[in-house]
């Protein structure tokens, strides 16, 4: 049975990527992944804030206080030049794809960071672009701009491959997605980011960090969107992330048609051996269907192949869909 794929251009053992967190900071870490079977990895996330701040010292100008406040805090930990070490000795130490992954919510001179990157020896960049679109004067049309031009940006400093990590607040999806494609800036689209929401202490009125890890239910936006839009756009690769805790999840998104998954949460929750045993279950259940590769039912429930071609598209509920009084 063969559970290979192609992503970024390099062929992967399987489709399961280790999405960038704190699993993949360390080449020990990622040494271990790569023993228990991971088909890539996605390096912890270097903030553009930080790359300013520390290319220039003058992150009090660019910052706001509280992301100042932060950076400087993860920094200490997390400096640039560890990075670019961390890329270079996992390049060294194991097989499997690196990715570096980029934290960008604007199109500044961090970009030139991308060519450090690539000197290191990354085997590709994936660009996280959070923004939450707070600010009232901002329309869809600038936050798809700034995706857009951070791409463009990017794409011109280097040649290694690109994928683009978006989140579901990135304004008009359908389009977006479709300008990032026809751009031709970059190899993949994850979708979609997680991210840190606050929530509410009631006894001691205070805001608090809520769930860190994802939910099985968190799968459902993911596998929507790729449905509707993997099959459109034939050479751009789509990921599914979130809320990818099983095999089963696993193999949701790739009948959608997503070409691998990321898993983080599930790996924080049951430790690396459970890439396996998410391998196993993907395996199991190609056998009980007889499909012998991963293309053999990769968009095989993409929307076109739906009968009723509503069922990814529906919002509201109803009798019919929601099957509840
Ligand atoms: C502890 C933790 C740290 C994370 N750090 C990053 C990061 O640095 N950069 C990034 O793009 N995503 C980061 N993420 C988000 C994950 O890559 C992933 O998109 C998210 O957790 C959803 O996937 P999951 O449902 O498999 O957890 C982090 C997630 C967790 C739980």
């Amino acid at each position: 049975m063969d559970l290979s794929i192609k992503y970024l251009g390099y062929t992967l053992k399987n489709p399961i990527i280790v999405g960038s967190s704190g699993l993949t900071n360390s080449v020990d870490k990622i040494k271990k992944l790569e023993a228990n079977n991971a088909g890539a990895v996605v390096l912890k996330s270097l903030f553009e804030e930080q790359i300013i701040s520390q290319a220039t010292q003058e992150a009090t100008d660019y910052m706001y206080p509280e992301a100042y406040d932060y950076v400087k805090e993860y920094s200490k930990s997390f400096s640039i030049d560890r990075y670019l070490k961390l890329i270079e000795t996992a390049r060294k130490e194991v097989k499997i794809p690196v990715i570096a992954s980029i934290n960008a919510r604007s199109n500044g001179d961090w970009v030139d960071f991308a060519k450090r990157v690539e000197s290191a020896g990354s085997h590709g960049i994936e660009l996280n672009v959070s923004i939450l679109p707070t600010d009232e004067k901002m329309t869809c049309k600038d936050v798809e701009q700034i995706h857009l031009k951070i791409l463009e940006n990017v794409k011109k400093q280097i040649s290694i491959p690109i994928s683009v990590k978006i989140s579901s607040y990135s304004s008009g999806l359908s389009n977006l997605v479709q300008q990032i494609a026809w751009s031709k800036t970059v190899e993949s689209i994850v979708m979609f980011n997680r991210f840190y929401n606050p929530d509410i202490d009631i006894n001691k009125m205070e805001v608090t960090v809520s769930n860190v890890f994802s939910s099985a239910e968190d799968l459902m936006p993911s596998l929507r969107w790729i449905a509707m839009l993997a099959e459109k756009y034939k050479s751009t690769s789509f990921v599914a992330s979130t809320g990818v805790y099983t095999g089963e999840d696993a193999i949701k998104q790739i009948l959608v048609g997503a070409d691998a998954v990321q898993v983080v949460s599930a790996i924080y929750k049951h430790g690396e051996g459970y890439i396996g045993t998410i391998l196993n279950q993907i395996k199991d259940w190609m056998k009980a269907k007889k499909f012998h590769s991963i293309t053999d039912f990769k968009g095989k429930m993409s929307l076109s192949k739906q009968v009723n071609q509503n069922v990814f598209e529906r919002v509201q509920f109803m009798k019919y869909y929601g099957n509840v009084e």
